[in-house]
């Protein structure tokens, strides 16, 4: 009908499925969730109103968000017990090793989670992992800089929640920057989801097994950990600093030209235009870098690169444009984060994309295990040699 897409693939394959989450149109930039686009959304949304309209399929009325604000608000704290689990890490632990490993082990806390083909009970999941990601996320980074864990405030909001977990110290009172607030709520919402991506898959997959819900995320970020996903925000910013300063960019951009490497936080497997979330995500660095008064000069090197990569036929042929990844990093780092939390702020955002898709999954009464199919190109049937009679 008028208000949905109709699609007919022409074909029936295990590789594709789907969604009424998210649509991109990879050729026109365009990215809307539940039909709303990412800008409007970015500009005039909160992240938890999108995690409503992600899980739910629609903005929530004022007594709905309230509701479901409360719902997420007191669940943010992590079983007492739990905490003992961070102190098996090294203190040199990269915060996306913990993340994997906690978010897996959680699962151990949740038995009633198991029960997948309860509605109220995946609802139950859904809410566990998105009010549970921030307070574990913050624990990763405290952990990894030595500090003592903050629990979270329930008359704080989500992202100030986070903030204050992540950056507080016991020896004085917390002071929220309503600027920084307003960009990590901005740049959640810009990660929430995407569609069919590696680790939307990857927890597609696993869920369809009926694995436990928190396993199965796990599984996802382990997947966006990887430099070609959701770990390309930190590989982005330490290219950044390779390059250092303008008058090196001809010579890496030559390198990148000579297959030595890959521009990190360019292209996309879809986007073959800019990523509607990577022109967001530019604005918000100039905010924030602006508000703190903070002259990075890797801003200047992002823009001046950005400049001479869309004026180069290499990269024009190659349809090569930024990603979200590529002013993430900058943006951030002036946030106060270290590169190597970068891909944990990516993962505690997108668990509501996560979850979201592998709720619908479940939503789906056709739904049977994920097992992709494969093109054999090996041996054909041949019989066994012994060892005596083997060159
Ligand atoms: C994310 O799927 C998602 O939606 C992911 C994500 C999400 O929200 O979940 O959007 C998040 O993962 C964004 C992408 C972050 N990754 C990076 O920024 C890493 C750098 N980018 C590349 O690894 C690459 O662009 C990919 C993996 C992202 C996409 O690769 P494609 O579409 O498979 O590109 P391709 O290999 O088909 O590229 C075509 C050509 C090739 O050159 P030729 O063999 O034709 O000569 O473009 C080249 C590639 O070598 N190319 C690049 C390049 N990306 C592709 N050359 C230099 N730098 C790059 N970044």
């Amino acid at each position: 009908d008028s208000d949905h897409f109709t699609f007919d693939p022409g074909f029936t394959s295990t590789a594709s499925c789907e969604s009424k989450i998210t649509y991109i149109d990879g050729d026109a930039g365009i990215l809307l969730h539940r039909g709303y686009p990412i800008d409007q959304l970015a500009e005039k949304s909160s992240f938890l109103e999108v995690c409503h309209l992600l899980l739910n399929g629609e903005l929530p009325s004022a007594d709905e968000f309230a509701k479901f604000e409360h719902n997420i608000t007191y669940h943010t704290m992590l079983h007492a017990q739990f905490d003992s689990f961070f102190q098996g890490f090294r203190r040199d632990a990269h915060p996306m090793a913990i993340m994997t490993g906690a978010v897996g082990a959680l699962s151990a806390f949740y038995a009633d989670s198991l029960n997948v083909d309860d509605p109220k009970q995946r609802e139950i999941s859904a809410h566990r992992l998105i009010a549970k990601m921030p307070t574990i996320a913050a624990r990763a980074f405290q952990y990894s800089v030595g500090r003592p864990f903050v629990s979270p405030r329930n008359e704080l909001s989500y992202s100030e929640n986070f903030l204050r977990m992540c950056f507080s110290v016991p020896a004085e009172d917390w002071v929220p920057n309503p600027v920084l607030t307003r960009a990590m709520d901005r740049i959640f919402i810009l990660h929430a989801d995407h569609e069919q991506n590696a680790s939307t898959s990857t927890v597609r997959l696993a869920g369809s097994s009926g694995a436990h819900p928190f396993a199965c995320i796990a599984a996802g970020i382990a997947c966006l950990w990887g430099p070609s996903h959701g770990g390309a925000n930190q590989e982005a910013l330490e290219m950044l600093e390779e390059i250092g300063t303008v008058e090196n960019i001809p010579a890496y951009v030559q390198g990148v030209k000579d297959k030595k490497y890959k521009l990190m936080g360019f292209g996309h497997r879809v986007y073959k235009n800019f990523d509607p979330r990577a022109k967001v995500m530019q604005k918000t660095c100039h905010e924030v870098l602006g508000q703190l008064g903070i002259n990075d000069p890797l801003l200047e090197v992002a823009m001046e690169l950005e400049k001479i990569a869309l004026s180069d036929p290499y990269f024009i042929e190659r349809k090569l444009y930024p990603n979200i990844d590529f002013y993430s990093g900058i943006t951030l780092r002036a946030m106060g984060f270290p590169t190597n939390m970068f891909t944990v702020l990516f993962a505690l955002a997108r668990t509501v994309g996560w979850i979201s898709q592998w709720k619908e999954m479940f939503e789906d009464p056709s739904r049977k295990i994920g097992r992709p199919r494969q093109l054999y190109t090996g041996a054909t049937q041949r019989d066994y040699k012994p060892l005596d009679q083997r060159g």
